[in-house]
């Protein structure tokens, strides 16, 4: 059986494709889930590509990751520059983390600026789009096989 890995995205992001495109991109969620599946299989790697727009759902996901996969991409929204909930449960289930962001945090509002869960995670991608989640995966599909301190 392959490594599985949990991608988690956070409220709003079903509205890709229609939500902001100058922002986001025309590209729908069901899009990235696809691009998602096919990289990962080239990897040899399990896709478990999950959306609510419920923080507790979200949690509780995380919750359930411990002994089902070997790592986390996670784009959690709106929820990452206010969610001390979904911090802990990040550093709760110790598994190896990576957070994305279609946009580039960075250069956008302040209060987006701030990430809770960036603590709990080995590393960020932002501002690249959905090729965000696929040198996430790329990332974690070494992070597995090599375990080990960060890069
Ligand atoms: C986002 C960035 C967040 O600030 C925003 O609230 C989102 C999407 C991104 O992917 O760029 O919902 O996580």
């Amino acid at each position: 059986m392959n490594p599985s890995v949990l991608i988690l995205n956070g409220p709003n992001l079903n509205l890709l494709g229609a939500r902001e495109p100058a922002l986001y991109g025309t590209g729908t969620l069901a899009e990235i889930e696809a691009a998602c599946r096919a990289h990962a299989r080239g990897l040899g790697l399990e896709v478990d590509f999950r959306q609510s727009n419920h923080e507790g759902e979200l949690v509780t996901w995380v919750q359930e990751a411990r002994g089902r996969h070997a790592g986390l991409i996670v784009n959690a929204g709106a929820l990452t520059h206010t969610s001390v909930a979904l911090l802990d449960s990040l550093r709760a289930v110790e598994l190896p983390v990576i957070e994305v962001h279609l946009s580039n945090i960075h250069r956008r509002e302040p209060y987006r600026r701030h990430s809770y869960i960036a603590e709990a995670a080995l590393g960020m991608i932002c501002g690249l789009g959905a090729r965000g989640y696929l040198l996430a995966l790329d990332a974690l599909a070494e992070i597995v096989r090599r375990p080990g301190p960060g890069p």
